[in-house]
């Protein structure tokens, strides 16, 4: 069967294994062929869940237990995957072989096209996504923006009659998101195909979808229709539900920006290296008032996370140094880098990119009482920082819940909440916002701003202009590094 598929959920639901409440509730609609719609939701709400559904990846009675009935062309979603193609959040997870051709022409392989015919469908998904690099070149080399095109044409390349993206532009730079929209954009136009979009931030996408569903906390569906008559009869009552509306103003006031002050690090003529060998960044001059935020910007490929982590002594200066102010120093004085975990623990923490990097415990409220505790706390001052933060970060439902079978949102306010739990002096994060929605936005920069006005110094990687706004402070934005030097 070619062209665009028609999905249809009648009363449909998934309840995890191991998991009280369903994740997703008495949801019923009909997705025409050709409709490009726009999933919405709270963090939670089970937006991922019902792309994993229509994906047909959503196993047997171990894994789980359905209800109602959901269909792709009228027939279970298992059995139509070669109809669906689904990109997933992370690039990363998604780039299979080390060859940019190979990678793409992979999922044709698996479904059994004719191998007279995959050059051309590559070709031609290279063509749609504007991935314009050689066939034989790395995938490693590729930026964020890039390995999100190139998951999009491995999709492209199988001929779906549905494409399903969740948060594909998560994590990239202003022109990736514009870059990615735009393959989009295009690559539907050419298939024909039928789309459903999952994204927090729905200004980019909202006037390209003909068509948003928004699914609630509790089940069932808070709105269904057009983008623009949605937003104007619902917007409020979406906004309050953690919908990110277009053109809502977020309520909350913004850190003034920040001018010297006395400096808890300081790096001069750092060079930053991800291997010890080959530097991402040569030159670099700055300092880390206390009391302030520390915002770094650039785009993918910039060396920010790199940046990062060198300041947050997790990665050795290739040269140059990380020193810390006299009140921050440790047993072995005032280079981060070679402090012990344990004196880290308190002085600075750090939020990777991703959060699975970071989780430790078999539940939500064990992982984050690791920190107060490997600090010395006690029981119950360790109970009472966890508690608070289980309750502003809308987690103290999933206490006792595995972290890594969080939604992509929980386990990113998770990764921050378990760094804040320990109250470091510098807290160092990668992305602090990304996949939230508008409720989760809001507290985790609130919790941010309560840091620097305690007197911590925040210092957060992100393309977020809101947020670098909400945090004030000082501005540190990296040009991009020639990419011949990053690839070579
Ligand atoms: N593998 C899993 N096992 C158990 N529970 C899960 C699993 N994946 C998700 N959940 C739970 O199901 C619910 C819905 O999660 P889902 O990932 O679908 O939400 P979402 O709307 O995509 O959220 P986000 O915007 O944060 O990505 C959440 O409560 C989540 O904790
Ligand atoms: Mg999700």
């Amino acid at each position: 069967m070619t062209g665009a598929a028609r999905i249809t959920a009648d009363g449909w639901g998934w309840r995890y294994a191991g998991r009280r409440l369903p994740a997703v509730r008495d949801v019923s609609f009909t997705i025409e062929p050709g409709e490009r719609v726009l999933l919405l939701g709270a963090s939670g709400a089970g937006k991922s869940t019902l792309l994993a559904g229509m994906a047909g990846l959503l196993g047997g009675a171990d894994e789980g237990e359905m209800s109602g009935d959901l269909r792709v062309d009228g027939a279970p979603p298992q059995t139509q995957r070669g109809r669906v193609g689904l990109v997933l959040q992370d690039p990363d997870a998604g780039v299979v072989l080390s060859r940019v051709g190979d990678d793409v022409a992979f999922g044709c392989e698996n479904l059994g096209v004719p191998a007279s015919e995959i050059p051309g469908r590559v070709a031609d998904a290279l063509d749609a996504v504007g991935l314009e690099v050689p066939r034989d070149h790395p995938t490693k080399a590729l930026s964020g923006g890039q390995k999100q095109r190139l998951a999009l044409a491995g999709v492209l390349a199988m001929r779906p009659g549905i494409l399903l993206l969740d948060e594909p532009t998560a994590n990239l730079d202003p022109a990736g998101v514009v870059e990615v929209r735009r393959a989009v954009e295009h690559a539907v136009a050419r298939a024909g195909a039928t789309l459903v979009v999952i994204e927090h931030r729905t200004a980019v996408w909202a006037d390209l979808m003909t068509r948003v569903i928004v699914v609630g906390a509790d089940g069932g569906l808070l709105a269904d229709g057009p983008p623009a008559e949605v937003f104007a009869a619902q917007g409020a009552e979406l906004a309050r539900a953690g919908v990110w509306v277009p053109g809502a103003a977020v309520d909350l006031p913004a850190l003034a920006p920040a001018t010297g002050g006395v400096a808890l690090l300081s790096a001069r003529g750092l060079a930053i290296s991800r291997d010890g060998r080959m530097p991402v960044r040569t030159g670099i001059d700055l300092t880390v008032p206390r009391s302030a935020a520390t915002v770094i910007t650039g785009p993918n490929g910039a060396g920010k996370s790199t940046l990062a982590l060198t300041l947050a002594g997790l990665l050795p200066e290739l040269r140059g140094q990380v020193e810390a102010a006299s009140e921050l120093a440790g047993r072995r004085g005032i280079r981060p880098s070679r402090w012990s975990s344990r004196e880290l623990l308190t002085r600075i923490g750090t939020v990777f990119q991703d959060p699975e990097h970071q989780f430790l415990a078999r539940n939500v409220r064990e992982e984050l009482a690791v920190g107060p505790r490997a600090a010395g706390l006690d029981d119950a001052a360790t109970a009472r920082i966890v508690d608070e933060l289980l309750d502003r970060l809308g987690l103290s439902a999933l206490a006792l819940a595995n972290p890594f079978t969080l939604s992509g949102g929980q386990k990113r306010r998770l990764s921050v909440a378990t760094v804040l739990a320990t109250g470091p002096r510098v807290v160092v994060l990668d992305e602090p916002t990304f996949g939230q929605d508008r409720r989760g936005w809001i507290e985790l920069v609130r919790l941010l701003q309560e840091q620097i006005l305690e007197g911590r110094s925040v210092v957060a990687v992100t393309h977020d202009d809101d947020v670098a706004h909400h945090l004030g402070g000082q501005r540190v934005a990296l040009d991009p590094v020639d990419d011949a030097a990053e690839a070579a």
